[in-house]
């Protein structure tokens, strides 16, 4: 079992589309799959079908500021082999509910890793859909997890926001996680006919070198439907350009991991 955080402290760089997607085409190929949404937007959870304003103790809130336990609070989607921890707008107050706690950047990790250790979970993959930015709840998620997945959007300071995390989670690694890795780095909305695009991708792939997914993601209009149906895109029109994009990412992140595997 893997814990994967999708982070880029960047809003609308399509992790949570990242999120999603990989979760159900992993699902599909049963593998069996937990998200947790750690954004107080709750975007994932809505995409995935359920509700974002739920009483918040029946939230991944609850569960960090100790009122349940992460058996709790799991839900099923309506899609085979994909369990989801939801989020509402009251997660981000435990940053600051949490000021006076020296160890608050351990809350998630405690609560997984005994969870994963003792109830028997089966999970594949845990996918945790970070918030854009680099507060508390970010750090949370990097302690937690054995690798990072970037999404990077093809545009024009993307580059910049990639040097402060990687600074940031060179700082994490140094501290806090020293095993964290990098699982890699996705390139988004990929727009052909813009020089921008092929610009940052070139870029990206010189200086991060194989850490780079060859898939990448175009801008497609029905990834941006899908949310507002409850489903992801593989479900809501699985041939378009964004699920063939989608499904050849997840082939070659199975591919990634058979190899990890195989090497260790
Ligand atoms: N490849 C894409 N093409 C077109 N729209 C996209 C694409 N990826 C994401 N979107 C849309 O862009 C917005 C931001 O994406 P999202 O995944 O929510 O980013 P983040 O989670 O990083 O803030 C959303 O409305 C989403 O539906
Ligand atoms: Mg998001």
């Amino acid at each position: 079992m893997k814990i994967i955080s999708v982070i880029n402290q960047k809003g609308g760089v399509g992790k949570t589309t990242t999120v999603i997607n990989l979760a159900s085409a992993l699902s599909q190929q049963s593998k069996k799959i937990l998200v947790i949404d750690l954004d107080p937007q709750g975007n994932a959870t809505t995409g995935l079908g359920l509700s974002n304003v739920e009483q918040s103790d029946q939230t991944i809130y609850g569960i960090l500021n100790g009122i349940v336990s992460i058996s709790e609070v799991i839900k099923k989607t309506k899609f085979k082999n994909l369990d989801l921890i939801t989020s509402n707008v009251d997660l981000s107050g435990l940053e600051v509910e949490t000021a006076g706690d020296n160890d608050r950047a351990f809350i998630l990790k405690t609560k997984l890793t005994p969870y994963l250790n003792d109830s028997g979970a089966s999970y594949d993959y845990i996918l945790i859909d970070c918030p854009p930015s680099l507060s508390l709840l970010t750090v949370m998620a990097l302690v937690s997890s054995n690798s990072l997945l970037v999404p990077l959007q093809t545009e024009f300071f993307a580059l910049e926001g990639l040097t402060q995390l990687m600074k940031t989670i060179e700082r994490i690694k140094v501290n806090l996680n020293p095993k964290l890795e990098i699982q890699g780095i996705l390139l988004t909305m990929y727009d052909r006919r813009n020089k921008l695009s092929s610009q940052v991708e070139e870029e990206a792939r010189n200086y991060f070198k194989d850490k780079v997914y060859q898939t990448v993601i175009p801008r497609n209009v029905r990834l941006s439907e899908a949310p507002s149906h409850g489903v992801p895109v593989l479900i809501y029109d699985k041939n378009c350009p964004g699920s063939k994009s989608y499904y050849n990412f997840t082939d070659e992140f199975i591919n990634q991991e058979n190899k990890i595997g195989s090497a260790a």
